[in-house]
């Protein structure tokens, strides 16, 4: 049988704007790599992907808790031990309105959405550099703009306090749009390209955790379907110029985020500190 030509690992691909990007990457010829917390709950839409193609091997689950640091070198691990290139990375998985901390102590949006998804980067890094051209899409969200007082560096080792969870999701949702920035300074002249993006307002799950009294109101008409959702995933993962690397999208073009999400300053502290929180999975 004919090896896939390109191969993408995708987080939190089970439900949502991930499992409808998953579809489309497949449909495009890519072999997926599926990481979430639960393979039952994957098993659809690897069985979905396989028979589009017919084979076994076009879609492949990895076991992922992006709460646990362990666990996302397990995850990077099982993926590098197949020894296959790596040309896409989608970080799509995230929580919102769930509060706590980390199994390593983190506020838990800023850990799972932020701090989980840096390491498996870092982890695949050498794989994607020896795949290029490769890229990296970052699922990020408008929400960021919430954040008004940028990253809280004293407060992001401590349980989330906000009442809703939203203020610490805005946050995290910052933080990967930091993260981005900085990635595409740091993978200069690699020829692994990587973007950030706002998917829309999506009917999707991401908002089961908040208070019961609040779940109507972010449920209004008018929401996109998760197939919309999508698009500027498929976009940046497909379509988006090299050359445009470390740039926010919405609806599949270049936006401008907040100012504290262009911050150089902000992005090179957020990228040190990670790599200081991350430094013990990384060597171990
Ligand atoms: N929906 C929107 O309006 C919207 C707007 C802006 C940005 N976004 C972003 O879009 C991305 C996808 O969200 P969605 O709307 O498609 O929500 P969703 O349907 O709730 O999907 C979220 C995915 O993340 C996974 N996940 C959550 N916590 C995890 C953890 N600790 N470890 C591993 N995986 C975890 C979930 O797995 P389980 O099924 O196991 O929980 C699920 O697969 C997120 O990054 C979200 O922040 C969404």
């Amino acid at each position: 049988m004919t090896p896939f030509k390109r191969i993408a690992l995708i987080t939190g691909a089970n439900v949502g704007i991930g499992r409808v990007t998953a579809l489309g990457l497949s449909r495009q010829g890519y072999q997926l790599f599926l990481a979430g917390r639960s393979k039952a709950r994957t098993q659809p839409v690897i069985d979905e992907i396989r028979s589009l193609h017919q084979r076994e091997d076009a879609a492949t689950f990895l076991p992922l808790q992006l709460d646990d640091l362990e666990s996302v070198k397990s995850c990077a691990d099982s993926f590098l031990k197949t020894g296959l290139e790596l040309h896409l990375l989608v970080n799509n998985a995230g929580l919102a309105g769930a509060k706590g901390l980390t199994r390593q102590g983190f506020e838990l949006a800023f850990g799972v959405n932020h701090l989980g998804h840096f390491l498996l980067t870092h982890l695949l890094m050498q794989r994607l550099k020896t795949s290029a051209p490769a890229r990296v899409v970052n699922i990020a969200s408008r929400a960021h703009l919430l954040a008004r007082n940028g990253i809280p560096w004293e407060t992001l080792q401590k349980p989330s306090s906000s009442l809703t969870g939203i203020s610490e999701y805005a946050v995290s949702k910052l933080a990967n749009i930091l993260f981005n920035t900085q990635l595409a300074k740091e993978l200069t002249g690699t020829k692994v390209s990587c973007y950030a993006l706002h998917p829309g307002v999506v009917d999707t799950q991401v908002w089961r955790e908040v208070p019961k009294f609040l779940q109507p109101i972010m449920k209004w008409r008018g929401m996109l379907t998760p197939e919309q959702g999508a698009q500027t995933s498929l976009y940046c993962a497909l379509e988006a110029p090299a050359a445009e690397t470390g740039l926010y999208y919405d609806k599949c073009k270049i936006k401008t985020p907040s100012a504290f999400a262009q911050d150089p300053v902000a992005a090179q502290r957020l990228w040190d500190s990670s790599l200081q929180w991350v430094s013990h999975h990384l060597s171990s």
